[in-house]
């Protein structure tokens, strides 16, 4: 029998940080290692314009460098398909198709539209291509008739907006699309270093690329505990952001160990920031030496995603017949 398939993409806005890497990017590499899935994954450039597209200079690069960090993060080309959103043209026919079918107050209403329009302000967003953000996304789901869509809360909307986009479909034509699950993680929340959702345009975040003192001085400028002003308070780790992050990246004795000497103010936030620093400098090493590898063998990276584009080309050049049919055009 066929595996369900996963679709997901991601937006080439430039490097990752650690909230994109335990958050989405984890997800996606363990539902590819369950094996119970046939996992489709691209590189989402066309969404990426819907914001930037008056600064389309550093798309291209952008997007090898997120393929790289995906493959030395531990998605895998032969488990995974990897693929490029603006090399598989029937993304755009199937989102001209879907747009005559959706009514305009769904896009409207969209809280992650008005939130996304708040918080690029500086951005002209008055765009048709901003408003039609799900409509697109709705089409990169559907097309690969995905069962599951491995995202983040903020994007449940989208999810939605696709499963009412595909079940108008088959209602005005024919039953063709299956309606996709959101498939949600549960990771502890990663926060930015001024304990505000960790977001590039904040300038709060860790990048996966942060290295020696540019990690330390970033760890040691983390918000803790608020009420821990002096070594001898007792602090309360589940309310600081830190010790989130050693729950990641510490053994899980040390967790322990660092939750009782918190609780107990036998360890000061200094220490306790020191040593998480020298544990994600360990955790990430290997991620590091991937890097570089494929950063010196682009060859390499190029031929994954052509395998990945055909792969992915073959499934949407089978789900257009059948929709052309089914529209009748
Ligand atoms: N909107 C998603 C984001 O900002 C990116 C995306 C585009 C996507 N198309 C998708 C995610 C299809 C899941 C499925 O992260
Ligand atoms: Fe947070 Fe560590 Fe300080 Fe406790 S000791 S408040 S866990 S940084």
């Amino acid at each position: 029998m066929e595996k369900k398939r996963i679709v997901s993409g991601m937006r080439p806005t430039g490097k990752l940080h650690l909230g994109n890497l335990h958050g989405a990017l984890e997800n996606w590499i363990a539902l590819q290692n369950k094996g119970d899935y046939d996992c489709y994954y691209f590189v989402a450039g066309w969404h990426a314009l819907t914001s930037e597209y008056s600064a389309t200079d550093r798309i291209r690069e952008n997007t090898i460098a997120m393929v790289i960090d995906w493959l030395s993060t531990g998605l895998d080309p032969v488990k995974s398909t990897m693929f490029i959103q603006s090399s598989i043209k029937e993304h755009a026919e199937l989102y001209v198709l879907l747009s005559m079918i959706t009514p305009l107050g769904w896009l409207e209403r969209n809280p992650t539209y008005k939130e996304m329009k708040a918080e690029l302000a500086d951005k002209d967003l008055g765009t048709f291509g901003f408003l039609g953000y799900p409509v697109l996304q709705a089409a990169d789901i559907i097309m690969y008739k995905a069962y599951g869509v491995p995202v983040g809360v903020d994007q449940l909307p989208h999810v939605e907006i696709t499963r009412e986009i595909a079940k108008r479909f088959n209602f005005l034509y024919r039953e063709i699309f299956p309606l996709p699950e959101p498939l949600l993680t549960d990771v502890p929340k990663l926060l930015g270093i001024d304990g505000r959702k960790m977001s590039k345009s904040y300038e709060n975040s860790i990048y996966i690329s942060d290295w020696g003192d540019a990690l330390k001085k970033k760890v040691a400028a983390m918000f803790t505990d608020p009420q821990r002003m002096r070594k001898t308070d007792k602090g309360r780790p589940h309310l600081c952001n830190v010790f989130t992050f050693h729950q990641i990246y510490s053994s899980s004795d040390d967790v322990s160990e660092i939750s009782a000497a918190c609780k107990r103010a036998d360890i000061g936030c200094t220490d306790c920031k020191e040593r998480l620093t020298v544990r994600i400098l360990e955790g990430m090493q290997p991620i590091h030496d991937r890097q570089d590898y494929y950063r010196h063998h682009l060859g390499k990276v190029r031929e994954i995603m052509e395998d990945g584009n055909n792969r992915a080309a073959k499934i949407a050049r089978i789900t257009m017949a059948e929709v052309r049919e089914a529209v009748k055009i």
